[in-house]
This record gives structure tokens, sequence and C-alpha cells, in this order.
């Protein structure tokens, strides 16, 4: 049997392709799945092309083991590069893009390029992870075109999968014990199937019907999407994490005018305070975009000011990044570097000071956690997450796993870590 080891860059829908991946091999009955490059004949790489630092050590990755392994490059950088990719790495054994990701059964026996639109979608039977916690993807692609970003190019127009098929998916997966879902796609809000008429707050109101599947959480919400209908369904349906993670990007109008995001810093935070009026609790959760062309001081503050205003439980701040093909890298790439970064921790700083202020409030508080499994092996302890997916460690015994059960936070461990005692 020949032996597969599968590296991941980038995103969660990057992860629940690799799951596919390891789905439609492991249905092969062909090959052996190992847990190194070493015991390897072949690695498949499957990359992310959002920002030049994750195609970087994608490309380093390759580079390491293309003249000893078959690789196969799957995912973002696939699309982006093509065939340019046999021209830097001669050796490499086949591309495959986002779209191709269903055929890698074919793929990994002939080799060579696979890229472009293709119609089929993933089948909901094939399924390898049989986690707890566990991704569904719901639908592809992203018809935005925010300037600054690549998705669209690489994983093409919106595409959602049918509710029937979404139904089927998750109620395997609830088969095989999973507890929690994560719902995955680029803007989740605008999900619509065309035949049935559902939109996502319908679909969610489906899929909670699930027996076995406690918990319902999903990501990316974009703002300007973002419904009362769906806020309402978040605060009434109870299986429906409290936790929105809503990229804001920036706090200032003009770079937002300029980034493509079709709304305002006000109307974001209206909508984060609607949230937090209707959801007792709820997390929101956001992704911030520093250094972007012509992001001069002044609109730097707003971003401050919009971060000390909303609040966030936590931020993923990335520096601009220019990705040739986009609107925004017909810009100036103007802010320096050390300018970049120099505002990437200014942020990080007063997110640090926000998310501690949170979580001091949180301590002595007795709330829901699903327990996932002994923190490490043999260890005392056991993992387990809130409804608003921070991490809290207790004692206790195995058969607590895969149950949700009330816990008292007795100890801060880090920003997102706590320590608990089961009431
Ligand atoms: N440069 C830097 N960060 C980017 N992101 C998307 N495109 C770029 C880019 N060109 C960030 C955005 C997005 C997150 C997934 O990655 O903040 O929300
Ligand atoms: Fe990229 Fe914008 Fe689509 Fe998100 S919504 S994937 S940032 S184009």
């Amino acid at each position: 049997m020949e032996k597969i080891f599968i590296r991941t860059f980038g995103c969660q829908m990057n992860e629940y392709d690799s799951e596919r991946i390891a789905g439609i091999l492991a249905k092969e009955g062909k090959y052996e799945f190992v847990n190194t490059e070493t015991q390897a004949d072949i690695i498949i790489v499957n990359t992310c092309s959002v920002r030049q630092h994750a195609e970087d050590r994608a490309l380093s990755y390759i580079g390491r083991y293309v003249n000893s392994k078959k690789v196969i490059v799957a995912g973002c950088m696939a699309e982006n590069y093509k065939s340019k990719l046999f021209i830097k790495y001669p050796k490499l054994f086949a591309i495959v893009g986002t779209f191709n990701i269903p055929y890698i059964d074919k793929i990994i026996k002939k080799g060579g390029l696979y890229t472009g639109e293709n119609k089929d979608l993933y089948k909901p039977d094939i399924i390898r992870n049989k986690s707890i916690k566990s991704y569904l993807t719901i639908m592809q692609g992203c018809n935005n075109f925010c300037s600054y970003c690549i998705v669209p190019y690489v994983r093409g127009r919106e595409r959602s999968r049918p509710v029937s098929e979404i139904v089927q998916e998750l109620k395997i997966l609830a088969d095989n014990g999973c507890k929690e879902v994560m719902l995955l796609g680029q803007n989740v809000n605008s999900y619509f199937d065309e035949n049935k008429k559902v939109n996502f707050p319908q679909l969610l109101k489906e899929l909670v019907k699930i027996d076995g599947i406690e918990r319902i959480r999903f990501m990316t919400s974009h703002p300007k999407d973002l419904s009362d209908e769906l806020i309402e369904t978040v605060a009434t349906e109870k299986k429906l994490c409290k936790h929105f993670h809503l990229p804001v990007q920036s706090g200032s109008d003009h770079v937002l005018e300029l980034m493509n995001r079709n709304y305002t810093s006000s109307s974001y935070i209206e909508k984060t305070s609607k949230i937090r009026k209707l959801i007792k609790d709820v997390a929101i959760t956001t992704d911030i975009l520093v250094g972007f062309p012509c992001e001069n001081e002044k609109d730097f503050e707003d971003t401050v000011k919009l971060v000390k205003t909303v609040r966030f439980d936590d931020a993923f701040v990335f520096k601009y990044s220019v990705r040739q093909g986009t609107e925004a890298a017909k810009l100036n790439d103007d802010v320096p570097e050390t300018e970049k970064l120099r505002r990437l921790n200014y942020i990080l700083e007063i997110q640090k000071k926000i998310s501690e202020d949170i979580n001091k409030r949180f301590l002595g508080r007795i709330v829901d956690v699903l327990v996932l499994d002994r923190s490490f092996k043999n260890s005392l302890e056991f993992k387990a997450t809130t409804e608003t997916n921070k991490k809290v460690y207790i004692k206790g015994t195995d058969e607590m796993i895969g149950k949700i059960l009330k816990v008292k936070i007795t100890e801060i461990r880090s920003t997102d870590a706590f320590g608990g005692e089961i009431v």
C-alpha cells in the first residue's frame, strides 16, 4: 500500500477539504495514512493563497520534498498559479485546484494539471472524521470581491450546497459521534438553496432538528449581509452557539470603501450592538487588516476607536499583503512594512487588554462546556469548550467526553483558556 501524508496550510475550509481528500482516498482502500513526511510515499500539500506569507511557507515546504517524494499540490495555490508550479518544480506529480478536489482518487493515479471550474461538488457520504467537533462546508466561493482578497479568484463564485445534502452529511457526522459542527462558507449569510428557496437562518432551523448534534457554529459572516432574521434565530435556537465571527477589517469609512466592503463603521457598530442587545453573553470576534494602501494615521485611529467601542472577545490582525490580480494590487502599497507591524502590534495590545477584562468578568461564572478529550495523553485534565469557543480545563473521567456539563470558572490561564470545576 502506498503511504500518504497530508499537510494543510490555511483556513478551516482547507482543513475540511483535507478531510475530504482523506475520506475519498480512504474509501479506495489502497492507501495507508501516515503521521510524518518521512514515512510517506505521497505527500499532498493543501495550500493557502490569502497572504504572501502563507504561500512562501507552502513553497518552501514543497521544495523540501519534491525531489524525494511524489508531491501533489492542492487547493488555492494550485488554482492561483496553475502550470507555473510545474515550471518552478518540474518534478511535481500533480496540481489539483479547489474545484477538482472531488477527483483526487483519479488524479493520484495519473498525475498532471487539474485546475479551473468543475461542476461536481462534494458528495455527503465520504466522511472520515470521527470526532466530537467537525467542520461542514455549506457553500463554496465568494461573490464579494473585497479589493484585497484573492478568494473569489481561487475559489470561484458562490455555490450553495442543497439543504438535503447538508442535512444528510450532518446526520452521518452525528451517527459517527459528532456533537458540535462548524458550518463553513466564505460568507455563510448569503447561503441560498435556489431549488428549495431556503436561506441561511432557515437552513439553521432545519439543522437544529438533527438528533445527536448539540451545538452548531458558523463562520464567516459578512457584516453587510448579517440579517435581523439571523440574529433572532441565534437568539432563540438553543443549539446555535452564541458567537459571531464578523470581520470588520477597518474602522475607517474611507478605507472600507476602497476595500469594497459595502458597510460603514457606524453601521457595523449598530449591527454589533443589536447582536449584544438580543443575545446575552454573546461573543463577537473579528479580523482586522492593517496597512491597506492609503491607510493613514487618522484611518488607523478610526480602527483603534472601533476596537475600543465594540470590545471584541478576540481579534485576528493581519498586515496587508498584495495579491496579484486583485483590484487593490493596482493601488500603491504605500504603508511601509515597519509601520504595518507597528499598527498590528498596537491593535494586538489594545485587544489583549480588552480580552483580559472580558475574561475577568468570566471568573466565578457557571457555564456549559462540551468536553472534547483529555488535554493530552494520560493527563488528568480534560479539555472542554464554551459556547463562545473559549477553552476550559477540568478534572474528571473519560465518561465525560462528548457530554455538555455545567462548570464553574475558577481560574484564568491565558487570553482564551480557563480552569474550571464541575458543579
Ligand atoms: N492581506 C492580508 N490579509 C488578508 N486577508 C484577506 N486578504 C488579505 C490580504 N491580501 C485577511 C482578512 C480576512 C482574513 C481571512 O484574511 O482579514 O478576513
Ligand atoms: Fe475575501 Fe471579502 Fe469574500 Fe471574505 S467576503 S472571502 S474577504 S472577497
